[in-house]
C-alpha cells in the first residue's frame, strides 16, 4: 500500500485509478480535491479540451466512478467546477451552459452522495473586460466571479478518525463552515492555464480529513493538491495525462517540506 502513495502518475485517470486500487489491495483514498478539465478549449499540454459534450460527461462519470471505487467508506470528494461556461458553442461566445448541474449529476451517477457545497468567490470584478452592451439592457454580460466546490461522500457521511488529532483550529472551523469563501485565484505563472490557489486546497484538506490520511487528485495539473497535502502532513497521490504537467508537479511537490 505505501508503495502506491506519495507519487504522481502519468496516464489516463480512468485507467490509473483501478490499477492503484489493485496495487493498494483495496480502497485507499480518504479525500480527493480536484478540478476536471472544463471542456472549453483550454490550451493544455497533451490533452484536447474540446470533446463532444456527451463524451465529456461520460469521461467525467467514468473517472468519478473509478475514484469512488478507490475511496474508503466515509471518504470525500471536493469537486471544483465553474459557475457556467460556453460548452455548447465551443469557443464561440454565444452558448452559456450551467455545467455545474451536469457535473453534480455525473458524480451522483458515479455513486457519490451529496455532502454540501462551498461557493468560492474569486474577487475578480476589477479585472473584467466583457461588459456586453455597456449601460444598455439590449445584450449585457454577467461575469462569473465565483466557482463551486461540490462536496460528496462515499456511502457514509461520517469519516472514521485514524487516531491522529485533527489540526483545524476553532477559529478556522467557525470561519470555514460558512461555505462562502473569499479566495483570490492563483496569481503565479505556473506554466498551466488554470492552477488552484493553494489556500483553497489548504482549507478543504484541513476541514475534510485528518493528518496522515490520503489525499488524491486525478487531474493533478501543476500539483497544487499534493503539494498542499504534503505540507499538511497528509499522504498523497496525483495523476495527469500530460507528461509536461507530471514533470512540473513532481518538481513542485519535491520542493515542499513534508511534516
Ligand atoms: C483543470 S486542470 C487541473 C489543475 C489543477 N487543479 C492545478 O492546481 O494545477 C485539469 C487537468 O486534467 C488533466 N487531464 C485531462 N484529461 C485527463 C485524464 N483523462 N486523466 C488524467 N488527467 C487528465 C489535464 O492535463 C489538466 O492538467
Amino acid at each position: 500500500m505505501t508503495d502506491v502513495l506519495d507519487r504522481i502518475y502519468r496516464g489516463d485517470a480512468t485507467e490509473v485509478l483501478p490499477d492503484l486500487r489493485k496495487k493498494a489491495g483495496g480502497p485507499f483514498v480518504h479525500l480527493t480535491v480536484c478540478s476536471p478539465p472544463y471542456n472549453i478549449g483550454q490550451p493544455y499540454a497533451g490533452y484536447s479540451d474540446d470533446l463532444p459534450y456527451r463524451d465529456y460527461l461520460t469521461m467525467l462519470t467514468r473517472t468519478l466512478r473509478e475514484l469512488r471505487r478507490a475511496t474508503v467508506v466515509g471518504g470525500r470528494l471536493a469537486l471544483n467546477i465553474p459557475a457556467g461556461v460556453n460548452v455548447r458553442g465551443g469557443r464561440a461566445k454565444s452558448g452559456y451552459w450551467a455545467i455545474q448541474h451536469d457535473c453534480h449529476r455525473a458524480a451522483v451517477l458515479a455513486g457519490w452522495k451529496p455532502f454540501g457545497e462551498v461557493l468560492w468567490y474569486k474577487q475578480q470584478i476589477y479585472k473584467r473586460t466583457a461588459w456586453g452592451s455597456w449601460k444598455q439592457p439590449s445584450s449585457p454580460c454577467f461575469v462569473y466571479s465565483w466557482e463551486h466546490v461540490q462536496v460528496f461522500y462515499n456511502r457514509s457521511r461520517r469519516l472514521e478518525p485514524n487516531g491522529h488529532p485533527a489540526d483545524i483550529t476553532g477559529d478556522e472551523f467557525k470561519h470555514w463552515s460558512d461555505g462562502f469563501w473569499h479566495i483570490n485565484p492563483e496569481g503565479r505563472k505556473l506554466g498551466h492555464p488554470c492552477p488552484f490557489p493553494e489556500k483553497l486546497v489548504y482549507r478543504l484538506v484541513k476541514f475534510l480529513c485528518y493528518p496522515g490520511m490520503v489525499v488524491c487528485d486525478p487531474w493533478v495539473g501543476t500539483g497544487t493538491t499534493p503539494a498542499v497535502a504534503r505540507s499538511l502532513g497528509r499522504r498523497w497521490v496525483g495523476i495527469d495525462i500530460s507528461s509536461k504537467y507530471v514533470r512540473d508537479a513532481r518538481r513542485r511537490v519535491a520542493a515542499v517540506a513534508g511534516m
